[in-house]
C-alpha cells in the first residue's frame, strides 16, 4: 500500500479478541465493516464522532461506491482500512484479515490512492519514484523493474518516465499517484477522490483504467462525493452520512432515485397554473414563494409534461434542476422514513 499521513501502533499478533473467525482470503468477502466507530476527541469540547457506527460488506471482485458529501466519514473509514487509523469501537477485515489486528497480514492485500498530486517527489523522475515505492512494498526486486515499467506503460507516463515529476502536469501527477497504489499487486485497491482536480479527458482515461482493474478481478472501493463519479464507474453504491452507510443501491437505482429527485424552477407562475401543475399525475409535489416555484416531478418523462404545459400557458421563463445530492438523501429519507 502507499504510505499515508498518520502512523499507528502495529498491533499485530496482540491478544485481542475483537471478531468472531471467518473463512480467509479466497472464500472472504473483500470488505466486511462492522458497527466502526471512531471519534476524534477535542480539547474542552465533545469529541468529533467521525464513524458513527459504519456497516459495509462488499464481495471481491465488486467496483463499490462510498458516496457522501464532505465530513460524512469516507477519508476516516478508508484510513482505518488502509490500516493507519484504529477504530474506537467496531471492527473491520479485509479478505477475512482484521485490520487491527492483523495489520501485517491486510498491509500487502491493499493499496491506497488519495486524490490529488501532492506527496511524490518532485526532484526524482516518474521512474525512480515508482521504483522507490515498490522498494518500500517489499516488491521482489526481480520483479521490481519490470513492474514499475509496465505500469508507467499502462498509465500512459513511458515517454516522460524519465523526466522529473516536477515537469508533469497535473493528470499524469495523478496517473502516477494510481501507479503507486498499484505497484504492490493489490487485491482491494482503495481509491479516495481520485478525479479530484482531473480534467475531463484525464477523468475518462481513468475510468477505462478502473474498468480494466476490475476485469482482473480486484475489488475497488472508490469514495467520492460526485455522483456522475459514482453512477458511471460503481457496480453498487453506498451512501455515507454522518459517519454511517444509509443506504447501498445499484447505479441504476441511483439513476431512478436522482430522475425521481428533478424538477422544474418557474419565475412568477400564476395561481391557475399551479393548479394545472399539481394535478399533473408526474407531478409530486410544488413548492416555492410567489416569485419562484418548484415543481418536483417522479421520472424524466415528467419533466417533459410539466415542460410542455408552461410552454401552452406561454411561460418561458423555467429552468430545470438536477438534483444534488442532498435532494437524493432527502429522496432516501422520504422512501425509507430514515432519520439522518
Ligand atoms: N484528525 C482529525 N481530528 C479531528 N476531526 C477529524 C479528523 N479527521 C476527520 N475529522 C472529522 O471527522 C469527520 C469526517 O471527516 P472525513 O472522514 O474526512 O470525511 P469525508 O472524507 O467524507 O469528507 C469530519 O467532521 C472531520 O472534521
Ligand atoms: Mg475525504
Amino acid at each position: 500500500m502507499s504510505v499515508v499521513a498518520g502512523t499507528r501502533p502495529l498491533l499485530d499478533g496482540a491478544a485481542l479478541d475483537r471478531a468472531p473467525s471467518v473463512p480467509r482470503d479466497g472464500l472472504a468477502p473483500a470488505l466486511d465493516v462492522v458497527d466502526l466507530v471512531r471519534e476524534f476527541s477535542r480539547r474542552k469540547a465533545t469529541p468529533v464522532r467521525a464513524l458513527d457506527g459504519m456497516s459495509l460488506h462488499v464481495p471481491q471482485g465488486e467496483v463499490h461506491g462510498l458516496l457522501g458529501p464532505n465530513g460524512a466519514g469516507k477519508t476516516t473509514l478508508v484510513k482505518i482500512l488502509s490500516t493507519v487509523l484504529l477504530p474506537t469501537t467496531g471492527y473491520a477485515r479485509i479478505c477475512g484479515h482484521d485490520v487491527v489486528t492483523e495489520a501485517r497480514a491486510v498491509r500487502p492485500l491493499i493499496g491506497v490512492v488519495f486524490g490529488g498530486d501532492r506527496g511524490l517527489y518532485s526532484r526524482l523522475s516518474g521512474r525512480q519514484n515508482l521504483e522507490f515505492w515498490a522498494a518500500v512494498q517489499q516488491v521482489p526486486a526481480k520483479a521490481l523493474r519490470e513492474r514499475c515499467a509496465g505500469l508507467l506503460d499502462r498509465l500512459g507516463l513511458s515517454s516522460a518516465a524519465d523526466r522529473r515529476v516536477e515537469t508533469y502536469s497535473r493528470g499524469m501527477r495523478q496517473r502516477l499517484h494510481l501507479a503507486r497504489g498499484l505497484v504492490a499487486d493489490a487485491r482491494v485497491l482503495f481509491l479516495d477522490e481520485p478525479t479530484m482536480g482531473m480534467d475531463p479527458v484525464a477523468a475518462r482515461e481513468f475510468r477505462v483504467l478502473i474498468g480494466e482493474l476490475r476485469g482482473e478481478g480486484r475489488t475497488i472501493v472508490i469514495a467520492t462525493h460526485d455522483m456522475a463519479e459514482a453512477e458511471a464507474l460503481c457496480d453498487r453504491v453506498s451512501f455515507v452520512r454522518g459517519g454511517k452507510v444509509i443506504d447501498t443501491r445499484s447505479p441504476r437505482a441511483l439513476a431512478d432515485l436522482a430522475a425521481s429527485a428533478r424538477g422544474v424552477e418557474i419565475d412568477g407562475p400564476d395561481a391557475v397554473t399551479l393548479g394545472a401543475l399539481r394535478a399533473l399525475p408526474g407531478v409530486r409535489s410544488v413548492d416555492g414563494d410567489a416569485e419562484v416555484s418548484r415543481v418536483w416531478v417522479h421520472n424524466e418523462e415528467s419533466v417533459h409534461d410539466v415542460l410542455r404545459l408552461l410552454l401552452d400557458r406561454g411561460l418561458t421563463s423555467v429552468r430545470t434542476m438536477r438534483p444534488t445530492l442532498e435532494d437524493l438523501y432527502l429522496g432516501l429519507i422520504g422512501d425509507r422514513g430514515l432519520e439522518v
